[in-house]
């Protein structure tokens, strides 16, 4: 799959891409990532990618040329039939969370469109973009950290990338395995000599026995999203996702 992503500061993209276990994904091109400057795309001599806002008010906007030229040519380059989507990182847009990465993460890739200022011209936005997507409810001063949550997250999904093969089918919201959060994690020493004096790990996890240390997780899974989360498990149980026994878990743990 191949992501291209317009940004102004492409160079924040280097450490992320070259570093971690997700740098295999990249390195292999398995994930290929490939970084637009915008101001290439941009004219004169200052190449000038913003401007003040009409209507007044504080703040730039950034021009709809640099980006359109921009994305022209990315689109010219990928020369795909079913053309990949365009997607630009915006507060109002969809909250990025595990079906938005799964979706991505068995595509085709993206154009990543990373806003800076206050934002874009509209009429870009409306020509070009085919989803908007949101880290969360707070502003942040640019779209390339949302674009490099979506590539780690999606890169991780890819097979061979990590280690353990397993390892992130046990990761939170996972639907193929619960959809759950995951269960707290514990390792050496067992014994630990923390503020409050000796802490040890729970006795199950040395026990060796894999159905116990399989029923205690999961128990712990549906705890953790009681206390942390009572939204997903909501939504669990109205998939049908919490059987009889993870329901009495759940009531006699006050949940
Ligand atoms: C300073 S912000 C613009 C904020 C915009 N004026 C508003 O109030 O919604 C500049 C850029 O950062 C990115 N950005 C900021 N917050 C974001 C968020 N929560 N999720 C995704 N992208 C965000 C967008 O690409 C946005 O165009």
């Amino acid at each position: 799959m191949r992501f291209d992503v317009i940004t102004l500061f492409p160079e924040l993209f280097a450490p992320f891409l070259s570093h971690g276990i997700n740098r295999r994904a990249f390195e292999s091109g398995l994930v290929d990532v490939r970084l637009w400057q915008l101001r290439d795309f941009a004219e004169g001599n200052y190449r000038r990618v913003d401007d003040r806002p009409f209507g007044g008010g504080p703040g730039m906007v950034m021009l709809a040329d640099p980006l359109y030229r921009c994305w022209q040519a990315i689109r010219a380059e990928r020369n795909e039939a079913e053309p990949a989507p365009t997607v630009l990182f915006s507060p109002l847009g969809q909250r990025l969370a595990h079906p938005v990465v799964t979706g991505f993460a068995s595509g085709q890739g993206a154009i990543l469109v990373c806003g800076r200022y206050e934002g874009i011209d509209q009429r870009f936005i409306d020509a070009c973009v085919d989803a908007q997507l949101s880290l969360g409810d707070f502003v942040l001063s640019g779209g390339e950290i949302p674009a490099m949550a979506l590539l780690d997250a999606v890169a991780r999904l890819q097979p061979g990338v990590l280690n353990d093969a397993g390892s992130h089918q046990q990761d939170s919201f996972n639907p193929a395995l619960d959809g759950l959060l995951d269960c707290p994690h514990y390792t050496r020493p067992e014994v630990w000599h923390g503020p409050q004096g000796e802490v040890a790990v729970p006795e199950v996890l040395l026990s060796g026995n894999h159905a116990r240390i399989e029923a205690y997780r999961r128990q712990q899974r549906l705890h953790t999203t009681a206390q942390w989360r009572p939204d997903v498990l909501q939504q669990v149980r109205a998939a049908g996702g919490l059987t009889r026994q993870d329901e009495a878990a759940l009531r006699a743990a006050g949940a």
